[in-house]
């Protein structure tokens, strides 16, 4: 079966996709993964040699079961557009948004930088999506999917911070029937204000309005731009608040990281991962047993997820490194999973998450 569709490998796809302007590479890509569902014999394909289970990597968490440890970070599938076929990617679960209530159109372009020599990506999005009608009709004619969707929310641009509650409290209210779980966003660098939000005051009340609203469980994604002790702090605030996780962590401003680095917008990808991996760890240590953590932050092979997990993250997620190594990323962050926690006497992912606080 590998012979007549090794066209599809990803180094092929790749020197195709790199000679194209990033945003319209992403746009064919999409396109591409959206035709596959109408030819199910080729989404079957994929998901036969990329979707990896084992008894050693299953979990339930938030009442739900997870058949692998390795998502797709927000950002990718701003609309819910591609959640039928993110297993065939390999994905155990998937994270739509952010999603805001009015469809926006983002920041001007370019705003979606390849730093071909970091192995990284910058982005100044800015959320661009067609706003909360668009992903529900998405949500609604999917339906019952296999595998955990999350849904990322985030304010729109013209609403005020002072109005940014009001933002949230419509999207828990739309949403609250739909995915797995949901995710407060004010951790893009990219809408402007919208960091400051990672207060005490606001993580308090926009959980206080979330509880109220939904039973499914919400998580704080939050950015890498702080020293430890600040995030600790906030995290622990969330989890007062009743967050029932942490998403650690969005894009790094530290242009200091590159020479190539664009002055605006987001970094992600090969620079973030030690950033990330040090902000997570200062979390994990605090934070492992007491409420559900995930990592994400260029992660880029199974050393580095297995080392997440060890500092305390139940599930971890990829966007960047996609970008560069394709989906045969997640099969072998999956299958080296399974080895890693083998080598290491763990019979379950479980018995890993958290173990160098053991
Ligand atoms: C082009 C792009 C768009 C993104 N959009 C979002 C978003 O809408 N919401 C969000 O929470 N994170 C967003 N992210 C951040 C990713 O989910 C992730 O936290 C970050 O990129 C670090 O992971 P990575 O190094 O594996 O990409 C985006 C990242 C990229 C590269």
């Amino acid at each position: 079966m590998e012979r007549p569709l090794s066209f599809f490998s990803y180094n092929t796809l790749k020197k195709i996709l790199f000679k194209l302007e990033p945003e319209t590479a992403h746009s064919v890509a999409g396109m591409a993964l959206k035709s596959v569902v109408y030819m199910p014999p080729i989404l079957n394909y994929f998901k036969r040699k990329n979707f990896i289970t084992h008894p050693s990597l299953k979990q339930t968490i938030f009442n739900t079961p997870f058949l692998n440890p390795v998502g797709l970070g927000a950002g990718f599938d701003k609309n819910g557009e591609y959640i039928n076929v993110m297993s065939m990617m390999g994905f155990g679960f998937t994270e739509i948004g952010t999603v805001t209530p009015k469809p926006q159109e983002g920041n001007p372009r370019p705003r979606l930088f390849r730093l071909i020599e970091d192995n990284s990506i910058q982005n100044a999005m800015g959320f661009n999506n067609y706003g909360n009608e668009y992903m529900l009709k998405k949500l609604i004619k999917v339906g019952n999917i296999d595998y955990p969707i999350g849904i990322n929310i985030g304010k729109n641009k013209l609403t005020s911070e002072e109005n940014a509650l009001d933002d949230y409290e419509m999207l828990f209210e739309v949403f609250k029937d739909f995915g797995n779980y949901m995710v407060i966003n004010i951790s893009s660098p990219n809408t402007v204000g919208l960091r400051d939000l990672q207060n005490e005051k606001f993580i308090n009340a926009v959980f206080k309005i979330g509880k109220r609203i939904t039973n499914k469980p919400i998580l704080l994604k939050i950015a890498p731009d702080m020293s430890p002790e600040d995030a600790i702090d906030l995290c622990k605030v969330a989890v007062e608040a009743g967050a029932d996780g942490i998403i650690a962590t969005n894009t790094t401003i530290d242009y200091s990281l590159t020479s190539n680095a664009k002055d605006f917008g987001g970094i992600s990808g090969a620079l973030l991962t030690d950033k990330s991996y040090q902000l997570f760890k200062a979390i994990g240590k605090e934070l492992y047993n007491k409420t559900t953590l995930i990592s994400v932050g260029g992660i880029d092979s199974p050393e580095e997820a297995y080392r997440r997990i060890k500092a305390g993250a139940s599930l971890v997620q990829v966007y960047s490194m996609l970008v560069y190594k394709g989906t045969d990323l997640i099969r072998e962050i999956n299958e080296g999973l399974i080895e890693l926690l083998k080598k290491d006497g763990y019979t379950t992912i479980t018995e890993a998450i958290g173990a160098d606080w053991k």
